[in-house]
């Protein structure tokens, strides 16, 4: 995990249209340490760079739910693991371009992503919510509430592979339409080869910290995380099953689209 400062601070927004525009980002005393491998992330990178605040004073929308449950996150301690919301964003929008209607969200945490994927699929869409840790999800379940979205959510507690074998028994394969994959890093190529399956063509999966921080860029030897993503990271460069982007939002983001 790559651990980063987080402000503890409010955005100021301003409802338009039930939508939140923010303002600005307001920074609380703890200083964001960078590394010189450090990239764009809106809730660690922001405060010390004017280009990254206006990037989100020009384009980040945030559901009023969606604010409340990040700024609740920002309570508890782990919240370095939270998505950043302009990832989010992002994410909400490949799916709505690609008319989304089943997603799974792997490692779920408080769900801030969980629940952006579920405001913006249609009613009758699904996010599946794989997690084994209930005590963060219920951190967040009363914003999804909030946002009117549950039932869009479908929480499985259990671990991920287990989750995603039981969709595959299910014969669900080939029908979901995109996947985050953002859980412990030792399994990644686990759950890409079960995404893989699980999803149509043309259907899209994004998998998170492809940078890790920078550190892909020489893994330490005895760092098995690292090694596990810039495995996975030169295979998908190879893999034809799929087209890809590899961006450099958040900790990088590599989104991999089905042939
Ligand atoms: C980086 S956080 C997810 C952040 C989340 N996507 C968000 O929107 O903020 C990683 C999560 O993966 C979960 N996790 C770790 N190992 C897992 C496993 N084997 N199966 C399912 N979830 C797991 C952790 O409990 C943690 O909540
Ligand atoms: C972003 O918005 C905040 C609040 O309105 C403002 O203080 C700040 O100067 C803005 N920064 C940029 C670079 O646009």
């Amino acid at each position: 995990m790559s651990v980063r400062s987080i402000s503890k601070e409010a955005l100021i927004g301003s409802a338009t249209l039930g939508v939140v525009f923010f303002a600005g980002y307001y920074f609380g005393k703890k200083k964001s340490k960078h590394s010189s491998m450090d990239i764009f992330k809106s809730h660690s990178g922001a405060k010390d760079n004017p280009l990254m605040q206006y990037v989100l004073n020009h384009s980040l929308r945030e559901h009023p739910a969606l604010k409340n449950l990040r700024l609740r996150t920002m309570e508890d301690s782990w919240s370095f693991i939270m998505v950043a919301s302009e990832q989010a964003q992002l994410m909400a929008n490949l799916a709505k371009l690609i008319q989304a209607k089943k997603a799974i969200e792997i490692g779920v945490y408080t769900g801030y992503n969980a629940l952006s994927m579920a405001l913006t699929l249609p009613d009758d869409g699904t996010v599946i919510a794989c997690d084994v840790n209930e005590d963060y999800v219920n951190i967040g379940k009363p914003f999804w509430k909030e946002a009117g979205v549950e039932h869009k959510i479908d929480l499985r507690i259990q671990p991920a592979l287990k989750t995603l074998d039981d969709l595959l028994e299910a014969g669900e394969g080939e029908t979901f339409d995109f996947v985050f994959i953002d859980a412990d890093k030792a399994n990644y190529d686990n759950y890409y080869e079960k995404s893989l399956q699980l999803l149509r063509k043309g259907g899209i999966i994004c998998i998170d910290n492809v940078l890790w921080s920078g550190k892909v860029v020489n893994p330490a030897p005895d760092d098995i995380d690292t090694q596990a993503i810039d495995k996975l990271n030169k295979k998908l460069y190879r893999d034809v099953r799929i087209s890809l982007s590899m961006l450099t939002v958040g900790d990088g983001l590599t989104l991999a689209i089905k042939l």
